[in-house]
């Protein structure tokens, strides 16, 4: 590249050209990004639209959006004072990562994991320690203390992305109250689990939580999220986000979805009874090994080439996240659950990419 156009960058950033990058083909049965395989009900979307159409375009969002924030926090079960909401979670993910990190300072994020966290840590020019997951890629609490121990900030997903495995709560709060470091915990796949650590928040200066909408609530094309943060560090982190990062068609929705979150998130039972009966049938393929997962996904691995059984099945219009690329996961694939068809036909592209992939 010509050095005109390199000059006006950090040294870090042309290694990181194009940014989060992802190869999805147009295929029937999409399985590759975790979301939700229900859309929202026709009415709930008329809904949303009527509440829209009677609000003004022309001004700028509510400066401080208290009642939509105290609506928020309520039914995430934190306080107003404690959260900040966003534009996706990786929007807030952004505002955390802005307010602590920069070179010289270390991030400890365990591999593999969600590959925005790494993305965004270089973009700041920290340094990057991966450990916390042990051989079987559950977290090991052992690891991470020893890791955090000169860190600035620990970020985990639980459940993670895309390994599936959580981390034991007790550990967690031995962690973060021993810790020196901002402790970091993505709960993006949180209803499919159930265990939360923002009640941890109210007394922990040194942790944020994290959540969104994308996933159970089915909202991922709208983009909300939010952070719940102890009160005297949440207005610290709001200096990082732009104002009116929330659009009023996001905010009409996510009223609406909290309104309707008994049917929206109804069929997150139905996905975990799903993602057991994938994974019981997954485990019946000779050398498939399958991970235990607690969120809406699996991550497998077996004995031919995940990139060529990622091709075989797109060929069959099914789609999954190749994620051999991710540190630690050469052999694997993930699929996320989605409807139990859609689940089927995966099954049977899979069985038909082992045939023919050698
Ligand atoms: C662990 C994790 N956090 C956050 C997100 C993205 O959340 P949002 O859509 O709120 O930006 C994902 C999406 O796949 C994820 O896996």
């Amino acid at each position: 590249m010509d050095n005109t156009t390199l000059k006006y960058f950090k040294t870090q950033l042309p290694g990181l050209a194009g940014g989060y990058s992802l190869d999805v083909p147009d295929c029937e049965i999409k399985l590759n990004q975790n979301e939700n395989a229900w859309d929202w009900p026709a009415t709930l979307k008329q809904e949303v639209f009527e509440r829209v159409r009677d609000l003004p375009w022309n001004r700028y969002p509510p400066f401080q959006p208290d009642a939509f924030v105290a609506k928020v926090a309520s039914h995430i079960g934190a306080d107003a004072e404690q959260v900040l909401v966003g534009n996706g979670s990786n929007e807030l993910l952004y505002a955390i990562f802005v307010s602590t990190l920069e070179r010289g300072r270390k991030v400890v994020i365990p591999q593999p994991t969600f590959t925005v966290y790494k993305l965004l840590a270089n973009l700041l020019g920290a340094d990057i320690a991966v450990e916390g997951l042990d051989e079987e890629l559950q977290f090991d609490a052992e690891a991470l203390e020893t890791a955090s121990q000169d860190a600035s900030v620990v970020v985990l997903a639980t459940p993670n992305n895309p390994t599936g495995s959580v981390i034991d709560p007790t550990d967690l709060e031995h962690l973060v109250n021993t810790s020196g470091a901002l402790w970091v915990i993505d709960e993006a796949y949180f209803e499919f689990h159930g265990e939360t650590a923002i009640e941890l928040t109210r007394n922990c200066r040194n942790l944020v939580v994290l959540r969104t909408f994308s996933k159970a609530l089915a909202t991922a094309g709208l983009r909300f999220g939010c952070m719940v943060a102890h009160p005297e560090a949440r207005p610290i982190f709001s200096a990082a986000k732009l104002p009116y990062n929330l659009n009023i068609f996001t905010m009409a929705a996510v009223e609406t979805a909290i309104d309707n979150a008994v049917t929206l998130k109804s069929r997150v039972d139905e996905i975990k009874r799903e993602r057991e009966r994938v994974a019981r049938r997954l485990r019946e393929y000779k050398g498939c090994k399958v991970y235990p997962s607690r969120a809406n996904f699996i991550l497998f691995e077996t004995n031919r080439d995940p990139r060529e059984l990622w091709k075989a099945m797109v060929s069959r219009g099914v789609l999954v996240r190749d994620v051999s690329n991710y540190p630690r996961l050469a052999k694997a694939l993930r699929v996320s659950i989605g409807r139990p068809e859609e689940n089927d036909a995966f099954l049977k592209a899979l069985e038909y990419a082992i045939t023919v992939v050698a």
